[in-house]
């Protein structure tokens, strides 16, 4: 026989949900706020199933009262912040805004929370709560994206299974730098301060500086060769891509770049597609659907904290995505997107010319004042992106893709893929790079070459997208930046 009943505690989501039909229930949970006015007691709790608390009521007046004298006893030891296991029967609320309530029968304190416990009131900022991250998912706010995070994962893997990826996981170690960008973390065994004390003896003895760099001897070292934790899990994913035709990864990505912004973790989530026989209109195609679905599915099966995101961190943000969901994204080569942004230079810090890099001044004018919706920016020019891109026959240009949602900027960064052995040679020669070190990379090439796309899509940026938080350090339970790894 199935036991389908194996958890012994009700959450609070379901109880909110179910018949207030008298039955006995059990509550557990941490206490929010608890009021006692004479003979009437409302403690509001909240496990963080769901935004909603769920009030305990407590009549002194009711002779029907189960231990009165050991709920007294236990009263006196409940104060905000409390875990609390209380047993009553649940009824039809008479208070606006609940449907159902709980009548104590029996309560316990599982852990009494002192007076000093951070969370007394509400409303505190979020560079207070970061303070506090390891207290900080007991906040209305935090606990939703904490739901949030949890839904679109789910929302993720469903979109991809859906449609006939398989989920491939890409090694974190690696001793490639996909992004070209030399923005990586190494990953040693080495022993640096013995290399410093030695480089300091060797330079006592005389030695040549300019040799120090033979004091670091890599075939020492783990892996024997300097490696480091993945940018991007995408080279790896090609490999999959073209045996399995379709794949995706979700996984933690690693960038030691030196930006402080509400933009940039050094530490987030990557979600990143590969497919076999795709090519960049295709590629469009897919990430547009993608986004989308997530909206939706943020908007039809996240409503209750949805509608907190919508009135408490932004104004109208369930109007705003309901239109993304409703509306095409704009199409627009880099070219064309420089133009326009030209047209406007006045306004930026930054000129806009053909040959810059975008900066997110000009993204966010680009979906925030022009076009005001997602906009995709198409065939960029080689310079400023990675090697792996597909040369465009015009030479200049190669098919890359970057998604630009308003309030964000950047979303999705992506391309085609250059399949052609001898332009992905020469592009690697080109850069400085040593066709070697990518044999592996290069073979996909030599044997059974195909069009093949992907693009990655930054998962604390989505989240950030759709709830409206301010800064991505407040959208990943422990985040990690320049200087703050503290929990
Ligand atoms: O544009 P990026 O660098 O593209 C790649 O890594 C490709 N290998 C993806 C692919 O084609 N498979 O990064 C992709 C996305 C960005 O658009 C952004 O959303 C996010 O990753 N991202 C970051 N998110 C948080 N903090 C950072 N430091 C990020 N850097 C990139
Ligand atoms: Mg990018």
């Amino acid at each position: 026989m199935l036991l389908l009943n194996t958890m012994k505690t009700t959450l609070i989501k379901d109880l909110l949900v179910s018949q207030p039909d008298g039955r006995a229930v059990t509550v557990c949970g941490w206490v929010r706020t608890m009021r006692d006015s004479k003979n009437l007691v409302f403690i509001q709790v909240n496990d963080g199933s769901c935004f909603a608390n769920i009030q305990l009521t407590f009549d002194r007046n009711n002779p029907g009262n189960a231990n009165p004298q050991e709920i007294e006893n236990e009263l006196k030891r409940v104060s905000t912040g409390a875990s609390v296991k209380a047993e009553g029967v649940i009824i039809p609320s008479p208070a606006s805004g609940q449907a159902v309530e709980v009548t104590l029968q029996n309560l316990v304190v599982l852990g009494e929370s002192p007076s000093d416990y951070p969370l007394q009131k509400k409303g505190h900022s979020v560079e207070f709560l970061r303070e506090i991250a390891h207290l900080r998912p007991r906040t209305n706010m935090i606990a939703a994206v904490a739901r949030m995070r949890s839904q679109l994962a789910f929302a993720v893997h469903t979109f991809f299974q859906e449609r006939g990826f398989q989920y491939f996981n890409a090694p974190l170690i690696t001793c490639s730098d996909c992004e070209g960008a030399g923005e990586m973390f190494q990953v040693t065994t080495l022993d640096l301060k013995r290399i410093a004390e030695e480089g300091v003896k060797a330079g006592a003895k005389g030695m040549d500086p300019a040799k120090a760099e033979n004091l670091v001897n890599y075939s020492k070292d783990f892996f024997g060769k300097p490696a480091n934790l993945t940018v991007s899990g995408q080279l790896e994913a090609e490999t999959y891509a073209t045996a399995l035709s379709r794949v995706y990864t979700f996984g933690p990505t690693f960038r030691a770049e030196n930006s402080n912004t509400p933009r940039h973790l050094a530490e987030f989530w990557m979600i990143e597609p590969e497919m076999a026989f795709f090519e960049l209109e295709d590629d469009m195609d897919i990430a547009e659907e993608f986004v989308k679905y997530l909206l939706n599915w943020a908007l039809t099966n996240c409503k209750e904290d949805m509608a907190f995101f919508d009135q408490r961190i932004q104004k109208g943000l369930i109007e705003t995505l309901t239109h993304v969901v409703n509306s095409d994204f704009v199409r627009i080569s880099y070219t064309d997107a420089i133009k326009e942004l030209e047209k406007n230079n006045d306004k930026f810090e930054f000129k806009a010319f053909w040959g810059c890099d975008l900066q997110t001044e000009h993204e966010r004018y680009l979906t925030e004042q022009t076009f005001k919706k997602p906009v995709m920016v198409y065939d960029y020019p080689k310079e400023i992106k990675a090697f792996y891109m597909k040369l465009n026959p015009d030479g200049k240009t190669v098919r890359a893709v970057d998604v630009l949602v308003p309030g964000i900027g950047e979303l999705i960064g992506g391309s085609e893929r250059e399949a052609d052995y001898d332009k992905l040679v020469s592009r690697i020669k080109e850069l400085g790079m040593n066709p070697e070190d990518y044999w592996w990379y290069l073979d996909l090439r030599k044997y059974g070459s195909v069009p093949h796309s992907g693009f990655g899509l930054g998962f604390e940026r989505l989240i950030r997208y759709v709830t409206g938080m301010g800064n991505l350090r407040d959208v990943i339970p422990f985040p990690r930046a320049p200087k703050l790894a503290d929990f």
